[in-house]
């Protein structure tokens, strides 16, 4: 699992525009967001319908759902090559938390951002915490209120961003969004959820769309054919976020990070973005025991396996005691240059 620290920029933004409000007036929105966010049906209205929620919201979940999509993207960026977007578009992107992780994800500036969401206090405080960002990309993302129910038109781009919104939206909303952020998108689509089992089915349904309509899928799965984790399992990732003092005030709690588990799927149409899966992925915690390592990998030929490395594999030892859950696992990289070792 993979740490993502939040640029220091936005943390900050956070802390000034937060500290004051947030810990007595977001304790009682936050109680209503967690209310809201755990129920499964889509609502009719934003959810986030005042400046008040729209704080809690920020201060209670917009790190970790930045760390989710910063480490999409990551994986992303691993098999896309040298690809970049010059446009962006952050679908329910709230207060901006996918606009700031595309931002890290290629800075420089580069590209133009554009948000999309049905609240104007999301969008507000979005707009306000972008205001100083380091990165100009973040500084200069147009903030737009758009409900997307329905069958949205939505301007022509090179990357779309879906973070944590296909769960605030009926079946046939869902459907229609993902096919519009399609039909939007020239190069690819990364789509984040709660790493719950109810979210890796809403990612499942959209990775389906997106193969039906031509797209391949770069991470995390290493091919495009049906995927392999059944039954009650669920595939799902992790990234560790660093608490900031704010964080900790809100959420309560004494740890000084949290773990948030996402489901995603990155995809992207071939003739524009020249990238290949990773032949393998590692879905679960590597288990380092006395002079081995097992491994359980999803596999581009093979399904998922668990594949054993002991310190007799040399190369292949030392680059699986370095993988981490989430990480591509090379062919190269497993003893013999591709042929699965032996289970014990
Ligand atoms: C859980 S928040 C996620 C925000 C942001 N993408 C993130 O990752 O932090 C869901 C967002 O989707 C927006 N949303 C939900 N349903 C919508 C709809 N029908 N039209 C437009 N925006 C919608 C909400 O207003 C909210 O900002």
């Amino acid at each position: 699992m993979s740490t993502v620290h939040l640029p220091s920029d936005l943390q900050d933004a956070l802390t000034e525009r937060l500290q004051a409000t947030a810990p007595s007036r977001a304790s009682a929105q936050v109680e209503r967001l967690i209310e809201n966010y755990r129920g499964t049906t889509p609502t009719a209205a934003p959810i986030l319908r005042d400046a008040a929620d729209a704080a809690a919201y920020a201060a209670y979940r917009m790190p970790a759902t930045y760390a989710a999509v910063r480490s999409a993207l990551g994986a992303f960026r691993e098999q896309a090559g040298e690809w970049t977007p010059v446009t962006h578009l952050d679908l329910g992107g709230g207060t901006g938390a996918a606009t700031w992780a595309v931002a890290d994800a290629w800075p420089g500036g580069a590209h133009r951002s554009t948000v999309l969401d049905w609240s104007p206090a999301a969008l507000a405080l979005g707009r306000d915490l972008a205001r100083d960002a380091e990165e100009e990309a973040v500084r200069r993302a147009e903030w737009t209120r758009a409900p997307l129910g329905g069958a949205p038109a939505l301007p022509v781009t090179d990357l779309v961003t879906v973070s944590y919104v296909l769960g605030e939206l009926t079946a046939a909303d869902r459907a229609s969004l993902i096919d519009a952020a399609v039909a939007a998108t020239r190069g690819a689509l990364v789509v984040a959820e709660p790493g719950t089992p109810e979210g890796y089915r809403r990612v499942i349904e959209a990775r389906d769309r997106l193969i039906a309509a031509g797209l391949t899928v770069l991470a995390p799965c290493p091919h495009d054919g049906a995927c392999p984790v059944t039954g009650t399992d669920w595939c799902h990732f992790a990234a560790r976020v660093p608490r900031t003092s704010l964080h900790r005030q809100v959420k309560g709690g004494t740890l000084p990070y949290e773990d948030e588990k996402f489901s995603y799927v990155a995809a992207a149409r071939a003739a524009a973005v020249p990238g290949a899966p990773a032949a393998a992925r590692v879905v679960r915690h590597p288990q380092i025991r006395k002079g081995q390592v097992l491994l359980d990998l999803c596999t581009r030929d093979d399904g998922l396996n668990r594949t054993t490395v002991t310190k007799r594999h040399g190369a292949a030892y030392r680059a699986a005691r370095d993988t981490a859950w989430g990480d591509a696992f090379e062919a190269g990289d497993t003893p013999g240059g591709g042929e699965a070792p032996e289970l014990p």
